[in-house]
């Protein structure tokens, strides 16, 4: 996969990108991350990328013109048929079901904004897909762009080993994690669960999987709203 990202800001992701993860599939080779930056295609002497909005009103709005030469240039870098997505908290919101979809694409164009906001016309000229990764405001799409490259990259293929594979998840049954232990047997009096040591391998799954509706009911009721997790779990 490649990620080519679109910021104002390329300097906020280094540190995100060089650890653990994200690194290792950068080393791999499994996906190639590139920033490029959005003042770089600006005009004029000041490198102005943003200004005040028509009709006036508080902030200041992402300029058309740098946002797409810097889309256009970008686009060209690779031949891979790609899919667009603008981060803004208008956008609709990132869940697992998503993450797994990007995972698929071969070619990813982030565009994050700083400040209040993009010029319209720019969600409209370049159709892409708007993603929020919540209901709150950041005050740039860069963090939530980490987010989803973090929650896609750990999906691709090789970038986990066998041991931690990503199918055991939370989210993606529908479900919360069952409840997780290690060493000690015992700490500060709380006990490993005794099916745990059983070596009942049935037993276990169905005690993780009773836990996973369990705790998904009472921390997170809304999700077994979800119309494919009640057909696949009918009956817990
Ligand atoms: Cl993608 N951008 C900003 N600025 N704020 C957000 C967001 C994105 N998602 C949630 N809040």
């Amino acid at each position: 996969m490649r990620i080519d990202i679109l910021t104002l800001f390329p300097e906020m992701f280094e540190s995100p990108l060089s650890y653990s993860i994200l690194s290792r599939a950068q080393d791999k080779a499994i996906v190639d991350i590139v920033l490029t930056n959005i003042r770089d295609f600006a005009t004029d002497s000041y490198k102005k990328v943003d200004d005040k909005p028509y009709g006036g009103g508080p902030g200041m709005i992402m300029m058309p013109g740098p946002v797409f030469d810097c889309f256009e240039y970008v686009q060209k870098l690779s031949p891979e048929k790609d899919r667009v997505i603008i981060l803004t908290p208008q956008g609709q919101k990132f869940n697992q079901e998503k993450a797994n979809q990007l995972s698929k694409e071969k070619r990813l164009i982030l565009i994050a904004g700083k400040y209040e906001g993009f010029d319209e016309r720019i969600r409209i000229g370049l159709d892409a897909e708007q993603i929020s990764i919540g209901d709150y405001v950041l005050s740039g799409g860069e963090l939530a762009a980490m987010v989803i490259i973090d929650a896609v990259v750990r999906l691709l293929t090789g970038v986990l080993g066998d041991e931690d594979s990503p199918k055991d998840d939370s989210f993606s049954s529908g479900l919360l994690e069952y409840p997780q232990y290690t060493r000690p047997e015992v700490f500060r009096d709380m006990k490993v669960p005794d099916i745990l040591l059983s070596g009942d391998h049935k037993k276990i799954a169905e005690w993780r999987h009773q836990q996973a509706v369990e705790r998904t009911k009472k921390l997170r009721p809304d999700l077994l709203k979800n119309e494919n997790f009640r057909s696949e779990h009918a009956g817990d």
